[in-house]
Formats: structure tokens, C-alpha cells, sequence
């Protein structure tokens, strides 16, 4: 495997978390002693909060993002937000397909394609998200999972656009169940992915492609996971609601690239 210079993305997904007031005070922590531009970090709040998490984030060398968006430009979507609208927000990267939206919320492959094609088109960096659920793992399918949901998500994408994703591969098992996967399968699914885009694009589409890895990382586990040749970075959930723990995360980052 060709290693080329892959910046490690290191996203903080708080969910459905904070009030007005601990959205405020995360941010300042975790903008107070962030000191590195060889990470790309960001945050994704809840939409309500982006506004003032953005206004904070200005200057410093962080990225704001939205958990989901819609995609269509405007109109009758109750309850929606569009691209457009996270772009006058400030965010410049938005999740899609995340698990709980696919297996909570019930998004299709094809709704998450539409949302992928739609955050590229206004310029936004899509974290596209994949993985298998436990049963799906059980079954021997955890590469073929990843497999549809990579086609379907990226259908109609171009190689010229694929520097606006980034794939996330979160194994529904491990995300917010303290359950992670071993660095060793980690990386055999995160190798796979990456000869997948191989197979969709080229040789060079591949090595560029960032693929992190989410499904309870955190600081006793980062650094290990992250040293996976195919591993360049991390999307957190529970851990990224501690300043301090998604700083030691970002630092497992930092120290890959020294
Ligand atoms: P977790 O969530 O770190 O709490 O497992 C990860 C995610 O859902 O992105």
C-alpha cells in the first residue's frame, strides 16, 4: 500500500447533548487548548446551536459541522435544514448517513446518497458514515455492508469531488456501547474500504481518501486505532463531550503525523 500525506479528521459528533449554556462552554474548552493545524478537528452541535458555536469557532483552526441536512434547496420540508442554510450558519461539513439515522430514523442508501451529492455541491466536506450492525457482523457481511453503503453514497460522485469526503466507518455495535472494534479488524475493514475506492476511482483517489474510524474511541484506545496504516482519524461521540478527553484524542492524531 502506497502511504501518502492523509491529514488525520478528527470530529466531535455531540449528538442530541449539551443545553445552550454546555454547548458554550464546550466549545471554550476545546477551542482554549486546541494548538495544532496538523489535525483537521471538528465539531458537529446540534443545529440550534451552530450559530453561536460558529461565531466562536471563528479564527480558530477549527471546523463547524451539522449532524445531518436535506437536500433539496428550499421549500415545503418541515422540520428540514438546507445546505444553504448551514452555509449561513458558517459550517463547512456536514455528516451523512450517520447510524442512527440510518437505523433510528430509517434513512435509505438513496437518501443518504441525495444528502451526500448535496452537501459536495455547496462546497461542504460530507462525512459520509458506514458500518455493520452486530447481526450483519455475526453474519460474516461487515465488508459487504460497507461495500453497498460506499456504492450507493458515493453513486454519481466524481473523482474531482472526492476531496470534499470523507468516509467514516463506525460499526453500529461500537458506537456508544463502550465496545470497540480490535485496531487489527479496524483495519482490515478500513483496508478493504480503501481498495473499494480503488475499484470505484483510481490508485490516487484511494490513497487521498480519508477513512476514520468512530464506535467509542477514546483517549485509552485512539492512539492505537489511529497508528493503523488505514486509519486517519476518528469520528467520536461520548468522548468528544469532554473537552479534555477529545483533546487527548486529537493528540493520538497529532502524534501520527510527527
Ligand atoms: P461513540 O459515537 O464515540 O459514542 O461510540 C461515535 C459516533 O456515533 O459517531
Amino acid at each position: 500500500m502506497t502511504q501518502t500525506n492523509r491529514k488525520p479528521f478528527v470530529g466531535g459528533n455531540w449528538k442530541m447533548n449539551t443545553d445552550a449554556a454546555a454547548a458554550s462552554s464546550l466549545i471554550d474548552a476545546v477551542i482554549g487548548s486546541l494548538n495544532t493545524d496538523s489535525v483537521d478537528v471538528a465539531v458537529y452541535p446540534p443545529f440550534v446551536y451552530l450559530r453561536e458555536i460558529a461565531a466562536k469557532a471563528s479564527g480558530a483552526n477549527i471546523l463547524v459541522g451539522a449532524q445531518d441536512c436535506w437536500h433539496e434547496g428550499n421549500g415545503a420540508f418541515t422540520g428540514e435544514i438546507s445546505t444553504d442554510m448551514l452555509k449561513d450558519c458558517s459550517v463547512s461539513t456536514v455528516l451523512t448517513g450517520h447510524s442512527e439515522r440510518r437505523h433510528v430514523i430509517g434513512e435509505s442508501d438513496e437518501l443518504v446518497n441525495l444528502k451526500t451529492k448535496a452537501a459536495i455541491a455547496a462546497g461542504l466536506i460530507a462525512v459520509l458514515c458506514v458500518g455493520e450492525t452486530l447481526d450483519q457482523r455475526d453474519d460474516g457481511q461487515t465488508d459487504a455492508v460497507n461495500e453497498t453503503q460506499i456504492r450507493a453514497g458515493l453513486a454519481g460522485v466524481s473523482k474531482e469531488s472526492l476531496g470534499l469526503v470523507v468516509i467514516a466507518y463506525e460499526p453500529v455495535w461500537a458506537i456508544g456501547t463502550g465496545k470497540t472494534a480490535t485496531p487489527e479488524d479496524a483495519q482490515n475493514a478500513h483496508r478493504t474500504i480503501r481498495e473499494l475506492i480503488a475499484s470505484m476511482y483510481d490508485q490516487q483517489a484511494s490513497d487521498a481518501m480519508r477513512i476514520i474510524y468512530g464506535g467509542s474511541m477514546k483517549p485509552g484506545n485512539a492512539s492505537e486505532l489511529m497508528a493503523m496504516p488505514d486509519i486517519d482519524g476518528g469520528l467520536i461521540g461520548g468522548a468528544a463531550l469532554k473537552a479534555a478527553d477529545f483533546h487527548a484524542i486529537i493528540d493520538a492524531g497529532v502524534s501520527q503525523t510527527a
